[in-house]
């Protein structure tokens, strides 16, 4: 066949989070986030992702009296809270049928633990997806992406705490009841999994607050805490909406082994099991036994009574959403191998991968790969919830970006997927490019780090005028989604 045929209800789509985009960190009753305490450091080494994902209680309080710097980039966004019609008008003008982006907690209960929630928060909501409406473009929306109001750490050690679960599942109860009509498709976390990798932004753990305590045992207890309150989420939406659905949501990052060595390919197996023992619990409604071995071996005495067991058996998700930028390697032993980076990990260098500006190696076959190994194994439709390259883009005098490199990577990821339903038989709902605008880096800070289809001219220290441009690759964007539901297959040569 020489075309590839679209699903008619295939979403495609764009992908975006409060804290990387709105700014107004402190405009109409918001609370401090746990993301507006996170600052662009030139002098830091961006390589170096263990000091990159931590947090101390020292640069809180610096966070806290500083209101001035304008490197703390999550609290200016991309001013998206004050030019969302203007942003949301040049997205949908490329044909987009959904457009990702989360519900910030800080925005709705300001603390967190409020008896009410904040009616002004609820507002912007209102009016973005009214906007999103009258362009017949749906919201997905995630309730907690990297940002959580700051009194919960402070006062109750974030997700370490159950009754910060209980606080979740309140806001989460809020915003469902008031955006059920339009919002069909919600993720409770995104990435569920990043909690191990960077436990600050993901849920709020900060380590020299648990003196004298395992910190990895905390960071479990707090994945668990995690887990139940999405459970009660899926539960409340099961039983009050039948026409909702929820999804768990992992961060994909596919690992090979180094070479044929067997014990390479054990390593690389064991290294994906770890990602997979997220989406099991979410998915299958269980611990998987692997996991709970390895907690027994590590000490760590997670407690999982007979009634957590019980929800989450009964309350699984509906799809299995991820992201996917990147692949590596590993190897059972990795001393003297090449290092490569992946969304806030490292793995070993594969020499047959081209590299990002930021050193996440372009792997569009992984992506094929993925889709397989999640098809597989649980046979619930997936969903592409971010997929994107972050680089460093020129304007250039002509008002444009020519962003090439951009569409190379988006047009063999897209072909992909494209195939996988096609050829692999793969049940896929949708897929969103990680970039509206040109948004916050997640792990580093910086505005350099450039995802959107739109430039935004802004620095990494918060210098510029915040005037937007499209670049080629939103044109290009544009193109493939008007070719319909039938696309020729020379599109992407
Ligand atoms: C995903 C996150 O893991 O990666 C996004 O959900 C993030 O929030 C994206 O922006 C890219 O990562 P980064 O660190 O390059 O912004």
């Amino acid at each position: 066949m020489d075309k590839y045929q679209i699903p008619k209800d295939f979403l495609w789509g764009v992908a975006t989070s409060a804290n990387q985009v709105e700014g107004a960190w402190n405009e109409d009753g918001k609370g401090m986030s746990i993301a507006d305490c996170e600052k662009y450091n030139p002098n830091q080494d961006l390589a170096d992702y263990k000091k990159v994902n931590e947090m101390t209680t020292a640069e809180i309080e610096t966070a806290i009296n500083d209101n001035t710097s304008k490197a703390w980039g999550k609290r200016h966004g991309v001013d998206f809270y004050h030019r969302y019609p203007q942003d949301i008008q040049q997205l949908a003008a490329l044909g987009i049928k959904t457009f990702r982006t989360s519900i910030a907690w800080s925005r709705i209960f300001p603390n967190g633990d409020d008896d009410q929630p904040n009616e002004a928060g609820l507002k912007f909501y209102d009016k973005l997806f009214t906007e999103l409406k009258k362009y017949h473009i749906q919201p997905i929306v995630t309730l907690s992406h990297y940002e959580m109001p700051l009194n919960l750490v402070l006062n109750y050690n974030a997700w370490y705490d159950r009754q910060v679960g209980d606080m979740f599942v309140k806001f989460a109860k809020v915003v469902i009841e008031r955006y059920h009509d339009i919002v069909k498709y919600w993720v409770p976390i995104n990435e569920i999994d990043s909690i191990i990798r960077h436990p600050y932004s993901s849920a709020g753990l900060i380590k020299d607050r648990f003196p004298g305590e395992n910190f990895e045992a905390v960071i479990y207890q707090a994945m668990h805490n995690q887990f139940i309150a999405s459970a009660e989420i899926i539960k409340y939406v099961h039983e009050n909406y039948n026409d909702l659905k929820v999804g768990s949501m992992i961060t994909a990052t596919m690992v090979y082994p180094y070479n044929s060595d067997p014990k390479n390919t054990l390593k690389a197996r064991q290294v994906m099991r770890q990602s997979y023992d997220f989406s099991d619990i979410q998915v299958r409604g269980k611990y998987p036994r692997s996991l709970l071995i390895k907690l027994k071996n590590k000490g760590i005495p997670l407690q999982i009574s007979a009634s957590d067991k019980k929800l989450l058996k009964n309350n699984t998700a509906d799809f299995v959403a991820f992201s996917y930028y990147s692949s590596v390697c590993t190897a059972y032993d990795t001393k003297g191998l090449k290092v490569t980076k992946a969304n806030r990990t490292k793995g070993v260098y594969n020499k047959y991968l081209p590299t990002s500006d930021w050193g996440w190696q372009i792997d569009p076959t992984g992506l094929r790969i993925m889709l397989l190994d999640l098809y597989d194994r649980y046979q619930k439709p997936l969903f592409i919830l971010e997929n994107g390259l972050g680089a460093k883009d020129e304007l250039t005098p002509d008002g444009r970006v020519h962003d090439q490199y951009r569409i190379e990577y988006l047009k063999k990821h897209i072909e992909q997927v494209l195939i996988s339903m096609q050829e692999d038989g793969v049940e896929i709902l949708g897929y969103c490019i990680w970039g509206t605008t040109d948004m916050v880096s997640a792990s580093t800070t910086q505005m350099s780090k450039r995802y959107g289809l739109i430039y935004v001219d802004l620095d990494d220290l918060g210098n510029g005028t915040y005037k937007r441009y499209l670049k080629d690759s939103y044109y290009w964007y544009q193109d493939l989604l008007n070719q319909g539901n039938e696309i020729d297959r020379s599109f992407f040569n």
